[in-house]
């Protein structure tokens, strides 16, 4: 692999970024349901380069026992990077960043979830990103809402997560790598797309109040776009088969429930 160099621009003159996308259009994005044969649920998403998949198990004892909480199940929620995720090779050992990630993806998770019908037990989330080129906490996020989803952990709502970012002076939505290292900042957030609830909200860099705003409202608008990219994951695995008679109702429901998708994405 080549060394990677610092690009001379972030936008071209012709207002695009540096993989051809406009300021508000995410990344190509593919989520599946169900990819490990032994985990209770699972899902993977590739987002641009970026590569993640998520196992949960549980709701099942927990050990230690210590950790134990009376009156609900605990979260445990584990984000790795394989140590060929990164140019440079990712030490083994679990880092600091990966310990703050894991928590963060946790706290963005649990308003989704009723963990109060699972007193005292462990629902485990494992989360490995197989090649990390940005954004990899948000479309970890992303990844493991829908694996607790098909674990079948009662849910108010899957939680869609995107990072939205500032370069050369532009807001930009879904930063990729190099704009994430060579831009002027990032704010990677989470709702819960039934409420509009923010479960994450993160900043690095600096961003005027109303910068502030107007980036929040993109995250809003790609969160939702990427909740009905959730939804049809979902779909294509659980929606019930059509029996014979019935399969041109199953393609016409499917078809509005994707056209609804791209819809939003023009946005
Ligand atoms: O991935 P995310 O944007 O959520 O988190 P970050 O800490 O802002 O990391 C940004 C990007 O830096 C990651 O997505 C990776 O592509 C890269 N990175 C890396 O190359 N080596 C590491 N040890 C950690 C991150």
């Amino acid at each position: 692999m080549s060394p990677e160099v610092k690009p001379d621009f972030l936008i071209s003159p012709e207002g695009l970024r540096i993989d051809g996308r406009r300021p508000d259009e995410l990344r190509p994005i593919e989520l599946k349901v169900g990819v490990l044969k032994q985990a209770n649920g699972s899902a993977s998403i590739r987002q641009g380069k970026t590569y993640i998949i998520a196992g949960v198990y549980g709701p099942r004892e927990l050990h230690p026992r210590h950790l134990t909480i009376n009156d609900r199940a605990y979260l445990r929620v584990v984000y790795r990077m394989a140590t060929f995720s990164v140019p440079d090779r990712k030490r083994p050992a679990p880092s600091r960043r990966e310990r703050e990630i894991s928590m963060v993806i946790a706290n963005s998770l649990k308003p989704a979830l009723f963990l109060e019908e699972y007193p005292k037990a462990v629902v485990d989330v494992f989360i490995q990103v197989i090649q990390a080129d940005g954004g990899t906490r948000c479309a970890a996020i992303n990844a493991a809402s829908l694996a607790l989803a098909d674990a079948g952990i009662p849910m108010r709502c899957l939680v869609p997560a995107v990072a939205v970012g500032k370069a050369d002076g532009k807001l930009l939505v879904d930063l990729g790598d190099e704009e994430d290292k060579y831009g002027q900042g990032d704010v990677p957030m989470a709702i819960l797309p039934t409420t509009d609830e923010i479960t994450l909200l993160q900043q690095d860099g600096f961003f005027k109040r109303e910068e502030l705003v107007e980036a929040m409202q993109m995250g809003i608008n790609s969160c939702k776009y990427l909740h009905e990219l959730q939804k049809d994951a979902l779909k294509r695995v659980y929606a019930k088969k059509p029996s014979d008679g019935e399969d041109e109702e199953y393609e016409d429901d499917l078809e509005t429930d994707l056209g609804d998708a791209e819809i939003a994405g023009d946005e």
